[in-house]
């Protein structure tokens, strides 16, 4: 019998940490997961406890192993993919973080956001960062960190503090400090990461003034990020993408002209367009895609959207609607709904193709005969309608008209959600058999890395794919998605 060969992803996303196995053949072998505590001191601030994402990634993969006995020499790699932006800054000589982790949703920066937009600084950040001013992306997390914390900022000036986004700490904790190292994709959600030269921004890191010696150096998705030590065996960690361009890697998304929906906690469309940057006149941001070390790097079209199955979570924890997030796709296919109800989930602002983040949550239409049926649908439907707004900025910023979109993620599991999906886009939603495409991506990185596999094999996932096909007339998908843009329209506090 062949020797058997696994890789292991790591995937450290908004509310849950997940080991996955994969075999040679790219499927599942085993999967541990745990939830990751939300913390929110204040309203529109939400942190994460930095030492927790730690230690629940190690025990999701000694679980892995155990419940699956498979015998750690039969790693070859692991790769690690994060939820993005969300930054830590920590000791480098006791190890300790001098803050909680400040998450991407976390708005506790706009201010410092006004401050950069009124001095006039849009057009620089969007044409070296490729990203827009706003308190979702890094730099202004760092910035105060280093404000608010005493002492901090000299501290990390002297090289004593050191900044990472979720994939950096995690890299630094399993080789026992001796990596700081991040990827281009993580390096390109910081806003102080120039896309086009592939190096950090002097003129970002003067303004906010963030001491460079405390930021990771950057390196291809694919390399070498040092090793995991399990007794005396040492695993590679081969593999580094942030969640998004790794789903867009799983999804065959190497290619230029593919796009691909993730639904997580927020929703993220890409688009590879290829090796040269364009930039958006519609409110997407442009980023790096997973990249290697023999070839030049290659730009993605993002529309990022900041509450999708956050949403659904706020249905079950706080209006204690539901108790699981799946009842919402029968309640879906059972409830009629009066035409004009939209909720409009901005709780963390609006991202994409909006960008204003002082707006909050809304809901329209509200009748005697509106129920908690009724606002579930509208809250489920209101992911789709978010997903049209991107890819109308999409279509327009690439002059593409998109026939199919691959879609993956925990919500696109909703039957209701995705023919909803192709029916208000009026376009063919393809969803793989195997959801986990984020994890996947990241084991495809470290296995191409390791030897295992080629950067063609992102196909080898592609089988039994389930295709949802529009069924509506132009005149209903019009009426329906005119009521959602008036719905934003009243929502919104600020224009781009
Ligand atoms: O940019 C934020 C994104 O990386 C979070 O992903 O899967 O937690 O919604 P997710």
């Amino acid at each position: 019998m062949p020797d058997k060969k696994y890789i292991v992803a790591f995937d450290q996303g908004t509310t849950s940490t997940r080991a996955i196995i994969f075999d040679q053949n790219g499927t599942i072998v085993g999967m541990a997961q745990q939830e990751l505590d939300q913390i929110y001191p204040q309203n529109g601030w939400v942190e994460h406890d930095p030492e927790q994402i730690y230690t629940h990634q190690q025990e999701v993969f000694a679980k892995v192993l155990k419940e699956n006995q498979i015998d750690v020499s039969t790693i070859k790699a692991i790769g690690i993919t994060n939820q993005r932006e969300t930054t830590i800054v920590w000791d480098k000589t006791t190890g300790k973080p001098i803050y909680n982790a400040i998450n991407w949703l976390d708005k506790r920066t706009k201010d410092i956001c006004n401050e950069l937009k009124k001095s006039g600084l849009q057009e620089y950040v969007i044409k070296t960062t490729g990203l827009v001013i706003d308190s979702y992306f890094s730099a202004t997390k760092i910035k105060w960190i280093l404000d608010h914390v005493e002492g901090a900022r000299a501290k990390a000036e002297k090289g004593d503090f050191l900044f990472g986004t979720v994939d950096t700490w995690l890299i630094w904790k399993f080789t026992n400090g001796k990596n700081h190292l991040t990827d281009h994709t993580n390096a390109s959600r910081t806003l102080l990461y120039n896309i086009i030269d592939l190096q950090w921004d002097s003129k970002m890191l003067k303004t906010l003034d963030i001491p460079l010696q405390m930021l990771p150096k950057v390196q291809a998705s694919a390399s070498d990020f040092g090793t995991i030590s399990v007794g005396d065996y040492k695993i590679p960690i081969y593999g580094v993408a942030g969640d998004q361009q790794a789903a867009l890697f799983g999804q065959g998304g190497d290619k230029k002209g593919v796009a691909k929906n993730t639904y997580g906690t927020g929703c993220f469309m890409l688009l590879n367009t290829g090796k040269k940057p364009s930039f958006s006149k519609n409110g997407l941001v442009t980023t790096l895609c997973a990249s290697f070390e023999d070839r030049k790097v290659k730009y993605a079209l993002e529309g990022s959207i900041f509450v999708a199955g956050a949403s659904m979570q706020w249905l079950r924890d706080k209006l204690q609607m539901i108790d699981e997030v799946s009842e919402t796709e029968s309640i879906c296919f059972n409830t009629t709904i009066a035409e004009d109800l939209y909720v409009v989930p901005a709780f963390t602002g609006l991202g994409a193709p909006y960008w204003d983040m002082e707006a909050k949550g809304a809901i329209y239409g509200l009748s005697l005969d509106s129920g908690k049926n009724e606002i579930i649908k509208a809250t489920v439907q209101s992911i789709a309608y978010q997903t049209r707004d991107v890819l109308e900025a999409m279509t327009a910023d690439s002059g593409q008209l998109m026939k199919v979109l691959k879609v993956d993620g925990g919500a696109s599991a909703n039957e209701y959600l995705m023919q909803f999906q192709s029916d208000i886009l009026n376009v063919e939603v393809d969803r793989p058999q195997m959801l986990e495409v984020t994890a996947f991506g990241a084991a495809l990185l470290a296995g191409i890395k390791a030897g295992l596999w080629t950067k063609q094999d992102g196909s080898i996932f592609r089988d039994n794919n389930t295709l949802f096909k529009p069924q509506w007339n132009e005149h209903i998908r019009f009426k329906k998605y005119r009521g959602w843009q008036f719905a934003v329209e009243r929502t919104k506090t600020a224009n781009i």
